[in-house]
């Protein structure tokens, strides 16, 4: 099978991208990434050389680059991971993410249109779901949940989900869609919850947990996001969305915590600052679905899940200090300088 991963240097997509070249060496990979901030060709050193992985530079959203593209690879599947991916950029400035998100995912299904496909695969969130109550936690997201977003972001998520099984209908285009909860693990840029607050207080830092810090994320290692996408591309039936979780809900305030702890590190670095507008409360996904029918268990929890991170950030602190001293540190200053 010949797979184009898009936006494979990034978190999620650079894991997925180790994961199939290792798994699959009768398979071709071709990463597909623009570098934007958020892509980093440092995180697929491990597989540059191998001969069935490829990086090809460029836009999702430029049509005469896709087609081309898709013209000489004539592709079997397609993984769609590319994305403007950051709900606090999202608040700061919309439009990058409609064009990425929205833009970007008409633009491979046209092209999936075209060229014919065994099987378009759309990387969605559980934020098209919206957020639950604090007080219900017999209640979990489902893939019959109606859509509801709150921030820009997740709007421009949801929006992508609705043209993918637009096309799936009327254009017969063979597509999965899969509604992840919050991911963590190697690679992921420190803009992000966990590794800033694991980068922050290795430097001792201040930490700046947003509101009370009482909000819930419901948290799944990369690695089992991998696994559970390459099950469903392989097995999961044509047309249908997957839910992701494992059931790991914490606070924000436990996670920090919890970092803070395993570094032996002061609790006196939380710093509470000014809310995120619009913050969701609450997520928690029901994954019965990928469970029960493609057979998905997840291989970590969160307590083996964060002990593991902890030590990728603290073995691999190049890859990291890289990015934070470099552009990041002006972004750090807008978003943060008056809150700390
Ligand atoms: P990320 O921001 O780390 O990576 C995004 C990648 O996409 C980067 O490499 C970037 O260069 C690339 N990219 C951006 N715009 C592009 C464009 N126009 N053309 C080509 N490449 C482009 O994101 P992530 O956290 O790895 O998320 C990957 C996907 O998974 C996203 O679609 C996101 O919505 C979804 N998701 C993320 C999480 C999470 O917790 N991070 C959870 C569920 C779903
Ligand atoms: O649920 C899946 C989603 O998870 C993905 O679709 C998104 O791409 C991904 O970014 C993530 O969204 P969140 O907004 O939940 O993740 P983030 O790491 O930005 O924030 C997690 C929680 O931590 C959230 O409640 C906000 C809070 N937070 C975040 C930052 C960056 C803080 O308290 N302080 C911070 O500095």
């Amino acid at each position: 099978m010949k797979i184009i991963v898009t936006g494979g240097a990034g978190f999620i997509g650079g894991n997925f991208v180790h994961y199939m070249v290792e798994k699959y060496p009768e398979d071709m990979i071709i990463n597909l990434d623009a570098l934007t901030y958020a892509g980093n060709l440092e995180t697929l050193k491990p597989v540059e050389n191998k001969p069935n992985y490829k990086f090809v530079k460029g836009d999702i959203a430029d049509r005469d680059f896709i087609f081309r593209l898709f013209a000489s690879e004539k592709p079997d599947v397609v993984v769609n991971f590319a994305a403007e991916s950051h709900v606090d950029r999202s608040i700061e400035c919309p439009d990058v993410f409609v064009r990425t998100n929205v833009l970007g995912t008409t633009t491979l299904l046209d092209a999936c249109r075209e060229y014919g496909i065994k099987r378009y695969h759309q990387v969605s969130t559980d934020e098209v779901y919206g957020d639950l109550p604090l007080d219900r936690p017999d209640l979990f997201f489902t893939e019959e949940t109606p859509l509801h977003t709150s921030s820009p972001y997740s709007s421009s998520k949801a929006s992508a989900d609705l043209f993918v099984m637009a096309y799936h209908r009327t254009f017969k285009v063979p597509v999965s869609i899969s509604r992840c909860s919050n991911n963590y693990g190697p690679y992921q840029f420190p803009e992000k919850l966990i590794p800033l607050m694991i980068s922050r207080a290795l430097s001792d830092g201040e930490l700046p947990v947003y509101g009370n810090g009482a909000n819930v994320r419901d948290w799944l290692h990369v690695y089992d996001h991998c696994q559970a996408i390459d099950l469903i591309i392989r097995k999961g039936a044509d047309g249908c969305v997957y839910n992701i979780g494992g059931h790991n809900e914490r606070t924000n305030l436990e996670v920090v915590k919890t970092i803070l702890h395993t570094l032996d590190k002061p609790e006196s670095l939380i710093k509470y600052v000014k809310d995120r507008p619009g913050h969701d409360m609450r997520y928690a996904i029901d994954p019965k679905k990928l469970e029960t029918e493609l057979g998905w268990e997840p291989v970590y929890n969160f307590e083996t899940g964060i002990v593991q991170t902890i030590q990728w950030y603290l073995e691999n602190r190049e890859w990291w200090e890289h990015i934070v001293s470099g552009e990041y540190s002006q972004y750090f200053e807008k978003m943060y300088g008056d809150r700390l």
